[in-house]
């Protein structure tokens, strides 16, 4: 597939939509530098001041290949992106667009200004489907769309795209305002919406209602395009909605447009599965064919299955072992996602399979409801995700664990024991921070550390580590407990053999908010949560 003219670059005309996987600075860098057919690295819709957005669940599969969004445009305000920008690099050939909102046009252009020296164009949000006065609540009339484009393209050096809504009545006559404005192209479509999706009678967002994306919106996004090039002509659009296929892109490619946005679609795949997609996606592109189809993750599982709690055990006040009435497949390392109807949903790891049973500290909202859950209450999961345990025997194994960290090793000490000799290092602040560990000793050797000496060894997990004779480790606990215990298991093992889990903010478990980027933008949830090592 040829390159485009786009701004003063030539670029290779895919980009994954604002708000899908490229959300996080690192994540932006990491796309960036690895998948040589993303030509434009859209970013998540920058604010004027930072955003907590909704709680979750923000996203969710409402039939295959279809899904609803409500994520309540999360960002860190413009100018704290503004510095994440400034320590990333993004490759010449690439063009880096900025997709910002604002509620009136001195907003969008105060996010412009700030973002203007890091970033090769705007996209703007005028099309969000569920933030009240902002987004589509805008972006339906043409005055205010012209409004604020004029003040963004006139009073900024770079090229500006336009992101509309399909929810609006002439999208056609609204993307004309935009180009008689200044802009330089347009984008569409954002989702489509906002609609309830119900489970049980319940809704599943937690704004109640959602946009849609994927396979349901192809046609309204491809009528849309067609409405606007019909109008307009030959402008530049980097067309998206329902777009997973070759065939999609050459349809979205008849009805007139140059660029192409895939979003949805990506959904459970890891970086290098997104980069054998695109490779194939051009491949497809060159040869008539449409196998880029067979990479798409038809398995993925967001349903959800309900469950009851059949036994509670306390652990000292505030963490409890949460059995339920039945059995889910899981490996180790895997994690659920626990829903309880109008309180949220959280992720946790499964502690145990058969039955379903979960280790729960609570620490807010979400683990505090979920603790006072009694015998017989009802709760739903989703999951498990992440995993791809490998295949180890006749090792000596170390599982090295703190806080609520120990209940996401204990499948590992089930499994791991069969072939392996497996030693336990757990520490914690006190006896009745640490739990289970009957049940964890008929798996190998468990030595303790508690910081008031209560159990074990008084001191930090690192106390008792230093013996460790793992050629294997798996840790799980908090971060700085992570932190300090990976340079003694450098100095022990090799990092190839060395595996960690940390609680970074994982909101969808699927690959597609971007929430769950560590340090070098590996989206967690896909590629983890247990992770190597990343070098210094
Ligand atoms: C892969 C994974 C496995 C986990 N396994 C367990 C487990 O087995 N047992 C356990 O007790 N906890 C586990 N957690 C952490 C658990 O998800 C959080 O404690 C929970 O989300 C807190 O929700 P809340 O409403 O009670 O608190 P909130 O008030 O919402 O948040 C309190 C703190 O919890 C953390 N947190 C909140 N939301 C998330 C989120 N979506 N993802 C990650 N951290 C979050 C943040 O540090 C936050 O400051 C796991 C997290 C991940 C990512
Ligand atoms: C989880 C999620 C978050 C999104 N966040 C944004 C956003 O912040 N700004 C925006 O303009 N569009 C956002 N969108 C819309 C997408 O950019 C895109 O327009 C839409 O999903 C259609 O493409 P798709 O069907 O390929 O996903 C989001 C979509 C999803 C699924
Ligand atoms: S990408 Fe959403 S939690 Fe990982």
């Amino acid at each position: 597939m040829e390159k485009k003219q786009l701004g003063d670059k030539m670029v290779m005309p895919f980009t994954i939509p604002s708000g899908i996987v490229t959300t996080d600075a690192a994540t932006i860098e990491k796309i960036a530098n690895e998948i040589p057919e993303i030509g434009i690295i859209t970013t998540k819709s920058i604010g004027p001041v930072p955003r907590a957005g909704n709680r979750e669940p923000i996203f969710a599969q409402y039939q295959p290949g279809s899904y609803v969004n409500a994520v309540g445009l999360t960002n860190p305000g413009a100018e704290e992106f503004a510095e994440r920008l400034f320590r990333i690099s993004i490759p010449d050939n690439k063009f880096l667009l900025a997709s910002i909102f604002g509620a009136n046009k001195e907003e969008f252009l105060f996010v412009a200004r700030t973002l203007e020296e890091h970033v090769d164009g705007f996209e703007l949000n005028l099309s969000c489907p569920h933030a009240k006065g902002l987004g589509m609540q805008l972006g339906q009339d043409p005055k205010m769309v012209a409004g604020i484009t004029r003040e963004v393209a006139r009073n900024t050096s770079k090229p500006v795209f336009a992101k509309l809504t399909p929810n609006a009545p002439n999208i056609a006559e609204i993307a004309e305002a935009a180009m008689n404005a200044g802009a330089y192209g347009i984008t569409a479509i954002n989702t489509v919406g906002p609609k309830p999706y119900m489970i049980d009678g319940n809704p599943v967002l937690t704004n109640k209602v959602g946009g849609l994306s994927g396979a349901e919106i192809t046609s309204i996004g491809l009528k849309c395009v067609s409405d606007i090039t019909q109008r307009l002509g030959n402008i530049p659009i980097i067309a998206m909605g329902g777009i997973s296929t070759a065939d999609h892109v050459r349809s979205y490619m008849s009805a007139g447009t140059s660029f192409f946005g895939i979003g949805s679609a990506l959904i459970g795949m890891t970086d290098l599965e997104i980069a054998k997609y695109f490779s194939e996606l051009v491949a497809d592109l060159k040869s008539g064919a449409n196998d880029a189809r067979f990479f798409l993750n038809d398995e993925v599982k967001m349903t959800y299955s309900r469950f009851k709690v059949a036994e509670s055990i306390s652990f000292g006040g505030s963490f409890k072992v949460v059995k339920a009435d039945s059995y889910l497949e899981a490996s180790p390392g895997q994690f659920v996602f626990a829903w309880l109807p109008g309180i949220g949903e959280k992720p946790f790891s499964v502690m145990d399979d058969d039955p379903l049973t979960l280790g729960v500290l609570e620490v807010g909202p979400f683990t505090k409801a979920f603790n006072a859950l009694q015998k017989g209450d009802e709760f739903y999961i989703r999951g498990p995700y992440g995993g791809q345990m490998p295949d180890i025997e006749g090792k000596n194994i170390a599982l090295v664990g703190g806080g609520s960290g120990i209940a996401g090793l204990y499948l590992h000490a089930r499994e791991l024991s069969n072939n392996n000799s497996v030693t336990m290092f757990f520490g914690g602040r006190s006896q009745d921070r640490l739990f289970y560990v009957d049940e964890f000793r008929q798996f190998g050797k468990v030595i303790l550390a508690t910081e008031d000496g209560s159990i074990g060894e008084r001191g930090k997990v690192t106390d008792i580590l230093k013996a460790a004779p793992g050629t294997y480790f798996f840790n799980c606990g908090p971060k700085p407990m992570v932190e300090a215990v990976l340079p003694i298991e450098l100095g022990i093992s090799d990092p190839e053999s060395i595996f960690s889990s940390v609680d970074y903010l994982t909101k969808c478990g699927v690959g597609i908010c971007g929430s769950c980027a560590d340090k070098k933008g590996s989206r967690t949830c896909v590629e983890g949560p247990f992770m190597r090592p990343i070098p210094r």
